[in-house]
């Protein structure tokens, strides 16, 4: 035992009350009272040159940053943790800033996703045991979003989200350019000669040109709106580019509402409801939002005790028609978005077609109703009228069959609409290594009506659920002028791309799962309007691969062991099973 943990004694931070009856806030627990142990907390504290009355009661926030120059799309965050502060301070309450893990989608390897619940698990641990009394979770590029909401959750103090907001619209010779989305067109084109190597490298410099995470509907737009959707971040969260100033003011109005929900004692088990969940499941038709969200929202939703099942993204999605214009799906980018009008056009529009909880609770205090029904729109384009929609019905289309028993998801909003029935031959690829070397071959036996498969890159597999599943066609097809193939995985794929991609097939190739058994000339059917995936096989063949089928060799040691023996399958949201569950802000007791 360290001294400072001797020196804790039973200041534990659980909550009591105050001789006169009142609940003690949670930060007196250190830092209130004469004793020895006050002495300490606040001794150690000052040296920061904080004075006496920081420490007389007033709400203590934690400003939670994913900051870090390897991650770019995070990297104005200290200036913004500033403007926090400053609000927090307005309000009278004590800002504290501290680090979490980041998650940058570009660098990290494997996959930052393999990250995502080590970082939630930080986050968590970091909350309680520090004199929080409520958190500001200062999120952006895609897996920071649901880590810090996972952690968060998981302790239930008052919590508010902060995004980092997109970057400015990506400009190429005349043309907008979109995050991802073009990288994806810009490399088939490369491969299918219509562009030069030179003209690529060209507008690597044009697509990234202010601060900010990606400008497409991908997932850190897609989770930012999730956020607001779900009620856990301030109205206009979603869209307000990163370098605008009122991205500043929002920081700075959400440093001084989080004290308040403090007073109110406003947490995040009161806002992130079935209803909430529902809501953000809509909005993300709504927006033709990314495929991700439903591992982060399932991963949330089990914090919070929540039974949201991939049958609800089905179900609630089906009905709602995609009205927002943009990349992939469609041709604008986050800041035609904010500049019409931003998620509150969206979130009303829905709310008046009766698609919507309207009184859903919110960190404002208000209802969903409340805070987003004098919400205007000032570019019909981007966002579309409900009856003049981009595609009737958005959402994610959940299949099962024989080869996705637990599900198996396809965003039908990028897909080719003739590709959605379709039974073609299986051209298997037994992981990426084996696809990079094979899918240029050629004398690799394909054609545009063939299904491309690729497995053990599920959340065992790679490990950490790899967004590979939008594999790229071969050469020779695009070449031919082929654009789009059927392409079946246990991957996930990167919100800004696009196709006909059949995604988190579960159980996984590595886990046993049907998929490990198909073979190159299998017949697979893919009915998206039917719900169906099935693998045509005889089921005494399948009996006869079974047997003969070896296991991949999974990690050894290390982080990637402890995740390997716990992650759940996509349909649970990928999170590790013994972090499921909301465990409260009480500090446990040595003994436990
Ligand atoms: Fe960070 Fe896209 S790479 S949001």
């Amino acid at each position: 035992m360290s001294k400072h943990e001797e020196n804790n004694g039973g200041n534990n931070g659980n909550h009591g009350d105050t001789p006169d009856g009142k609940k003690m806030r949670r930060s007196q627990h250190w830092f209130g009272g004469s004793s020895k142990d006050a002495f300490i907390h606040r001794s150690w504290m000052k040296n920061q040159g904080l004075p006496d009355d920081s420490f007389d009661g007033r709400p203590v926030i934690g400003i939670c940053n994913t900051w870090s120059e390897l991650t770019p799309c995070n990297a104005h965050f200290r200036q913004l943790a500033e403007k926090v502060k400053q609000g927090v301070l307005q309000a009278g309450g004590l800002p504290l800033e501290f680090p979490a893990m980041s998650l940058g989608e570009t660098n990290m390897r494997p996959t930052a996703m393999l990250f995502r619940n080590l970082a939630a698990m930080e986050v968590e641990e970091s909350i309680r045991a520090h004199p929080l009394d409520g958190v500001i979770l200062l999120v952006g590029c895609d897996k920071t979003t649901p880590a810090l909401l996972m952690g968060a959750a998981s302790v239930d103090l008052p919590t508010l989200v902060l995004s980092g907001g997109p970057m400015l619209n990506g400009r190429y010779r005349g043309e907008t350019i979109g995050s991802g989305t073009h990288v994806w067109k810009f490399s088939e084109a490369v491969r299918g000669g219509q562009m030069s190597q030179g003209e690529f490298m060209k507008a690597e410099s044009c697509m990234s040109r202010s601060a900010g995470h990606c400008m497409t509907m991908g997932t850190a737009s897609t989770m930012a709106s999730m956020v607001e959707a779900l009620g856990i971040a301030l109205p206009e969260n979603a869209a307000i580019p990163a370098v605008d100033s009122r991205r500043h003011a929002l920081a700075l109005m959400a440093g001084r509402r989080i004290v308040e929900m403090v007073e109110a004692d406003l947490r995040p088990s009161a806002i992130l409801t079935r209803a909430a969940f529902e809501n953000a499941i809509r909005a993300n038709a709504a927006i033709g939002g990314s495929t991700n969200a439903v591992l982060h929202l399932l991963a949330i939703a089990g914090r919070v005790g929540v039974d949201l099942s991939l049958d609800d993204w089905d179900r609630l999605g089906r009905e709602v028609p995609t009205i927002l214009n943009l990349m992939p799906s469609g041709e604008f980018l986050m800041e035609d978005f904010y500049y019409a009008g931003g998620l509150p056009v969206i979130l009303r529009r829905l709310a008046e077609a009766g698609l919507l909880h309207k009184d859903a609770l919110t960190v404002t205090g208000q209802t969903a109703w409340e805070n987003n029904r004098d919400a205007e729109c000032f570019n019909d384009a981007v966002i579309r009228p409900l009856a003049k929609p981009l595609l009737a019905s958005g959402g994610i289309a959940v299949l099962r069959g024989n080869l996705a028993p637990l599900g198996a998801v396809i965003k039908p909003s990028a897909a080719t609409p003739a590709l959605l029935q379709h039974t073609g031959r299986a051209v298997v690829f037994e992981d990426i290594e084996h696809y990079k070397a094979r899918i240029d071959d050629p004398l690799l036996d394909i054609d545009a009506d063939c299904i491309m498969v690729l497995k053990n890159c599920g959340p065992k597999g790679y490990p950490g659920m790899a967004e590979v599943g939008n594999m790229g066609l071969p050469a020779k097809l695009l070449a031919a002028g082929v654009t789009d193939m059927v392409r079946l995985s246990d991957a996930r794929m990167s919100g800004t791309a696009y196709g006909s991609v059949i995604l988190h097939v579960a159980p996984e190739s590595m886990a046993g799962g049907l998929l490990a058994l198909v073979h190159d000339g299998d017949m697979i059917e893919v009915d998206v309007a039917g719900r169906r995936l099935e693998l045509l096989v005889t089921e005494d063949e399948i009996a006869r691969r079974r047997a003969a089928w070896v296991a991949p060799v999974a990690p050894k040691s290390g982080y990637a062991k402890l995740y390997f023996d716990h992650v759940l399958q996509a349909d649970r949201g990928v999170d590790l099973d013994f972090l499921v569950g909301c465990r409260g802000d009480a500090v446990p007791r040595e003994s436990h």
